[in-house]
């Protein structure tokens, strides 16, 4: 606090700022009092592999050693474009970035350059990065800028809908689909709750762009490379124009992508559309990216992960049912949500008819007792969680509630 606002260097962790990690290495974080925990935030997303992957850490060492960043290009670009693009599946072109914020924003631009037009679509509870033209939050029922000194001007082209929700979307397109450039969401809504998608909501979306000539957004940040290797595009198998990826393609180091359809993406390569940044694709982050995506590819931890997650979901389910408590767990295995309450969740709206501040006054009880866990609800599993980790994971969570219930 003395050198630094509130003691981070992310708002996000401005809850957590007296904790100080020490090291961290597989799904366990050690603090600098001597605490362990079983970690299921895994830095908000990034360590899919565990902390410290011994073959991506090595990797990026040994390339580093010859240098970080040219202002040229290096042949680990390509070997990283290759895997990604095979990963994926569906797209054609890809572009790295550092942060999944600026993936974003170059997916934006690319919309409205293609189609001349300004507005964007996008929906309640959805991220897309902390800058101005799309960091939102809901006051009395209303969306607008979540942050002060914030410019609001630059929300005016945004449409701000609930999601799930096809009819609302087919009206307002039906009235301004002529003026929307892009639709961006979350395909599955993990930032809010770990919501899935209705059955035929992104078929329809889909649909409804095609039809007004909107550029299909898919903000696959949290979800890519962690629902498997094609992320969500492949698990719901809607496919987007553009999309966005970030944490899990680089085993921790900075990261993100945009991938999409050549038509669109080529717009970069002329230079008609800007997208820069000092530090894309340096040597480090490429490495990341060969040695994570490489060890997806040949050696696919899902499985693993699924395993780990739907135990974990049906252990924490009993010992709510055990103590008669309310405890919802939702969600896939590799990303679920954990809270209070007894309702469908589809949305934003119904999410917040679950007791979502009980769970958040809960969490730093979980803490206490060595789980590391974000205040809003969402757990991620890595590809290092195992038998040991669901054994302590277990029997922590239960000492927590007991002890809460009974404090
Ligand atoms: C869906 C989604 N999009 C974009 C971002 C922004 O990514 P970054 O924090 O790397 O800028 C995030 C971050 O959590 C995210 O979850």
């Amino acid at each position: 606090m003395r050198l630094t606002p509130g003691g981070v260097h992310s708002n996000v962790r401005l809850a957590g700022a007296r904790d100080f990690i020490q090291r961290a290495q597989g799904a366990w974080l050690y603090s600098v009092d001597g605490q362990d925990y079983v970690d299921y935030l895994l830095g908000q997303g990034p360590n899919f592999l565990g902390h410290a992957p011994g073959h991506v850490i090595d990797a990026v060492f040994r390339a580093c050693k010859d240098g970080v960043i040219f202002g040229g290009q290096h042949e680990l670009e390509v070997r990283a474009g290759e895997l990604v693009l095979e990963a994926l599946g569906w797209a054609d072109l890809v572009r790295f970035s550092m942060t999944g914020t600026e993936a974003v924003q170059a997916a934006l631009r690319l919309a409205r350059a293609v189609t001349g037009r300004t507005k964007v679509v996008r929906f309640e509870g959805h991220y897309h990065g902390w800058l101005d033209n799309v960091l939102i939050s809901e006051r009395d029922g209303r969306w607008g800028p979540a942050s002060r000194g914030q410019l609001a001007s630059h929300l005016e082209d945004s449409i701000i809908l609930p999601w799930n929700d096809a009819e609302r979307l087919a009206d307002v397109l039906e009235r301004a689909g002529e003026q929307v450039a892009a639709v961006i969401m979350e395909p599955i809504m993990i930032n809010a709750g770990v919501i899935e998608p209705r059955a035929g909501y992104l078929e329809e979306v889909r649909r409804l762009c095609d039809e007004h000539g909107i550029v299909l957004i898919f903000d696959e940040v949290i979800a890519g490379f962690r629902l498997g290797l094609g992320g969500a595009t492949e698990r719901y198998g809607v496919t987007p124009d553009l999309a966005t990826y970030g944490k899990a393609i680089a085993g921790g180091f900075p990261v993100a992508a945009l991938a999409g359809r050549a038509d669109l993406m080529a717009r970069f390569g002329t230079g008609e559309v800007n997208h820069s940044g000092t530090f894309n694709a340096s040597v480090m982050a490429m490495a990341a990216v060969v040695a994570s995506v490489g060890t997806l590819i040949d050696e696919p931890p899902y499985d693993r992960v699924a395993e780990h997650g739907t135990a974990l979901m049906a252990g924490l389910r009993e010992i709510g049912l055990a103590r008669n408590l309310p405890l919802r767990v939702s969600g896939l295995p590799a990303a679920f949500h954990v809270s209070f309450g007894d309702v469908e969740v589809t949305d934003y709206r119904s999410l917040q008819q679950l007791d979502l501040a009980r769970y958040e006054r809960f969490v730093p009880v979980l803490v206490e007792h060595g789980l590391w866990v974000a205040g809003r609800g969402v757990w991620y599993v890595s590809a290092a969680h195992g038998p040991k980790e669901l054994d302590a994971a277990l029997t922590r969570f239960e000492k927590a509630l007991t002890q809460w219930v009974s404090a």
